[in-house]
């Protein structure tokens, strides 16, 4: 008999089809956010969950739902999952990471271009049919080529933006990171380590990429934002709760630094009202890999690890980007 899983939020028709060629599949076309006994609701019987970075996994979900062997997200960042308490429970969870990492780069980019050159700002103006001449000072903001680009959180992301910044730029490329990076790969992106003060102080442009964890939680707030140029401006594209976003309010509101853009939002999608009231922000619902191929990879490696995960397919028992492959080892 197929085993059943869950696909928690909707998703292309065709990835749904690949599931169904091994499981009885539930969907959720309607597309509603769960609550958490929603959730637990829907995930009797389940033997694995298609799932996004929004459903909060822990000990308790598990205990009420022990039929659940694998939940596999199309996400890379997986704070949303207490990991240890998936493994001691023999779940295998699988993230989604690489496929997405170009793609987010990219967006990371547009939106600190955005946020330096005032283009959601200066649209909003001429929307609003305000636009009556051409001034030499409007929307005047910083140059973004051959200015510093520091990176807080050096992964595979932090690196494909120092590419950017760094090639086609010709900015100077400064990052911090938990871990320095070899030299070969530093001399290759043409980025230089610094301490977290030294890149606060230094950077023209902020773009922060670092996971969350309880450690990043508020990395960056009132203290770090007085180290920063009042010239800077500051993207985060990394997780909401990594800035302290009424912080960042009140610096934006008292020009500490010029300019944010942001794709991410503690509790979001609920957004900081400071953050609404001010002008030198550009405000983005978490789209940053949101490109369709991307979404369509993404959403397709969740599948090919629950395939996996439930000992379907060719990789039966291998889930190509399982983060507790060891559950699967003493199975
Ligand atoms: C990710 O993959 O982690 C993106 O932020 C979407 O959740």
């Amino acid at each position: 008999m197929k085993k059943s899983v869950l696909v928690c939020r909707a998703v292309f028709p065709d990835i749904v089809d690949r599931l169904r060629e091994h499981f009885k599949v539930e969907t959720n076309e309607a597309d509603v956010v769960w609550s958490r006994d929603e959730l637990i609701a829907h995930l009797q019987g389940k033997a694995g969950m298609f799932m996004t970075g929004t459903q909060p996994i822990d000990g308790a979900l598990l205990d009420a739902c022990p039929e659940l062997r694998a939940a596999c997200s199309m996400a890379v960042g997986y704070n949303n999952v207490d990991l240890p308490a998936c493994t001691a429970r023999g779940v295998l969870v699988s993230n989604a990471p690489d496929v997405l990492t170009e793609t987010t780069a990219d967006f990371g980019f547009a939106l600190m271009m955005a946020t330096a050159r005032r283009i959601a700002e200066s649209e909003h103006y001429l929307r609003r049919g305000e636009w009556t001449k051409w001034s030499v000072d409007a929307f005047a903001g910083s140059d973004v080529h051959g200015a510093t680009l520091g990176i807080l959180g050096m992964g595979r992301i932090g690196q494909a933006i120092a590419r950017r910044g760094a090639k086609g730029f010709g900015m100077k490329v400064i990052y911090h990171n938990r871990s320095r990076l070899a030299a070969a790969v530093e001399a290759e992106l043409g980025a230089r380590y610094a301490g977290k003060d030294e890149l606060l102080r230094e950077s023209d442009h902020l773009v922060i990429v670092v996971p969350y964890s309880a450690e990043s939680h508020h990395l960056v707030g009132a203290a770090e934002l007085a180290l920063m140029k009042p010239s800077a401006t500051l993207t985060n594209i990394a997780r909401g709760g990594i800035v302290d976003d009424a912080a960042l309010a009140q610096a934006l509101r008292d020009r500490r630094i010029a300019a944010a853009g942001l794709d991410v939002f503690e509790g979001e999608p609920s957004v900081h009202p400071g953050l609404l009231q001010v002008p030198n922000v550009v405000l983005t619902p978490h789209i940053a890999s949101a490109s369709i191929p991307t979404r369509r990879a993404m959403a397709n490696l969740a599948v090919d690890n629950l395939i996996a995960a439930l000992g379907q397919g060719p990789n039966a028992g291998k889930p190509p980007t399982a983060l507790n492959p060891q559950v699967l080892a003493r199975s």
